[in-house]
């Protein structure tokens, strides 16, 4: 290190330190954890010179939240990661209290440029501020702009706030030009998101308000995503104090709104508002382009509640969920894992149209890695209720309960080991399609994350359940034919 260390090089050092320490073994086998500390929302995910880039919220001295900075870990499969050194801590004035979440663009000079929101303390009489900032780089050494904060309250039009303003998410357009949108909470609407352009990077102009809340979804909305897919404009939000409503839990939400951006007119039509993920553990998702033209997206495998409550059995805190590749069908955003994860495949198990009545296990459909998917045959079943029980022992079990006649399912995880007043379930809707219902599975230790009928649904929750309970059983009211295709991970 040299003689006058900056932040930045202290919390590299710390680091370098903390990795020799660390065993890779307790971590998950392929979601993202950070090197050490604290982790929230995914940030700059982006493919660049030939690898995933992924950046994540970080406070590397605790396992609480602190002053942010922005961890960093590439990959060559999004399964895979290699952590890099902190990418930018807290250490200018424009950024003082926090790098807060932000996204990454590749720049034409071959430098990769992020934006991500500078929070300014707090002075005398004023609440701390937010603004967005600047840094570029090399993919390992960034340097921020002395221009910081590069958009400030002063772009925008009356009524937007200065103090809830964050959460760029940049991408660069065939006509060259900058865009991002941000979030801001507007006096009157509440969540919103704006539209913003430059042609450098280092000057912006407000282009539109994108959409906002009215409060019918939520307060402020956080880390917004706006795509171009499969012949919609995809916008994701993560709302802060939903109430209830339709397919929607109370509390911190994904939602996403589908409809079309006319950008001569600088409006958004909506048509459609739906859950991105209906889990107890699932937030601030960020999504980016892989070469082959996929849309992958990846969230923080948490939220602002649960995280409070959940233990802190490892040196780190928090997990990314898995890579997921989202499509439009029939009209909705569904999600499938990346078809990468068949290269971790192993000792795969197959049973055909089984009979399931009373609770039975099958022969090696068990443990705590693996990519699982059971599809129910209805045809000529009167099975109304089915069970499927996984992380499993004498004490302990994670539960799914498909009601097959309401066509929904409680996803339960009040027996996984937690003692926490918090919520352990979730209802979702699960309707058999042409007689059939479809299940997958993805376990990774800690975790499972479940796709309704081929991700039409997904339900992502963390289990705090011993990792020693590894059975998993199937029941049901009435004999009903089961299929079952089970691949260990490794
Ligand atoms: C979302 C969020 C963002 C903010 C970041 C701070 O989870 O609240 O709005 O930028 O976390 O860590």
């Amino acid at each position: 290190m040299s003689k006058n260390p900056t932040p930045l090089d202290r919390v590299r050092e710390f680091e370098r330190e903390q990795a020799m320490k660390l065993s890779a073994e307790e971590r998950p086998l392929f979601h993202l954890t950070p090197l050490v500390g604290w982790m929230n929302d995914p940030n700059g995910f982006c493919w660049y010179k030939g690898q995933y880039h992924l950046f994540y919220q970080y406070h590397p001295f605790s396992r609480q939240w602190g002053p942010m900075h922005w961890g960093h870990a590439v990959s060559d499969d999004l399964l895979h990661w290699t952590y890099m050194p902190c990418a930018l801590a807290p250490d200018t004035a424009a950024d003082a209290g926090g790098c807060f979440s932000g996204s990454a663009v590749p720049m034409p000079d071959g430098r990769l440029m992020l934006v991500y929101t500078g929070v300014q303390p707090a002075g005398t009489f004023r609440r701390e501020t937010q603004a967005q900032c600047l840094a570029v780089g090399d993919g390992t050494d960034f340097e921020k702009s002395l221009l910081n904060p590069v958009i400030r309250h002063a772009h925008l039009p009356e009524g937007y706030s200065e103090f809830d303003f964050r959460d760029p998410k940049v991408w660069r357009d065939d006509d060259g030009m900058y865009r991002l949108v941000v979030s801001n909470r507007h006096e009157e609407k509440a969540g919103t998101v704006l539209l913003m352009e430059s042609r450098d990077g280092l000057d912006w102009s407000f282009v539109t308000e994108i959409d906002a809340s009215c409060r019918e979804y939520g307060q402020m909305w956080e880390c917004p995503d706006f795509f171009r897919l499969d012949g919609k404009d995809v916008l994701i939000v993560s709302p802060q104090e939903m109430h209830a409503r339709e397919e929607f839990h109370a509390g911190y939400g994904t939602v996403a709104v589908l409809g079309q951006y006319d950008g001569k007119e600088r409006a958004f039509r909506r048509e459609s508002v739906q859950p991105v993920d209906h889990g107890l553990t699932f937030y601030a998702p960020q999504t980016t382009l892989a070469p082959d033209g996929r849309r992958i997206m990846i969230g923080w495998m948490d939220n602002w509640e649960t995280c409070k409550e959940a233990p802190r059995r490892h040196p780190w805190y928090a997990q990314m969920s898995a890579p997921r590749e989202v499509f439009i069908e029939n009209g909705r955003l569904c999600q499938r894992p990346v078809r990468e994860i068949e290269g971790l495949w192993q000792d795969t198990l197959r049973y055909d149209d089984i009979p399931v009545c009373n609770e039975m296990p099958l022969p090696g459909v068990q443990g705590r890695l693996m990519d699982m998917t059971v599809s129910l045959n209805m045809k000529d079943s009167s099975c109304r209720r089915f069970t499927l029980k996984a992380a499993r022992d004498s004490s302990h079990y994670v539960e799914i309960r498909c009601d097959l006649a309401r066509g929904e399912l409680v996803f339960d995880r009040s027996h996984g080991g937690s003692h926490r007043d918090i919520a352990h379930t979730r209802h979702v809707i699960a309707e058999p399609k042409d007689g059939k219902l479809s299940l997958r599975l993805l376990m990774d230790k800690e975790s499972i994350e479940l796709f309704i009928n081929g991700g039409e649904r997904v339900v992502t929750s963390l289990i705090p359940t011993p990792l020693d309970a590894e059975g998993i059983t199937f029941a049901a009211d009435a004999p009903v034919a089961m299929s079952v295709e089970a691949h260990h991970l490794r």
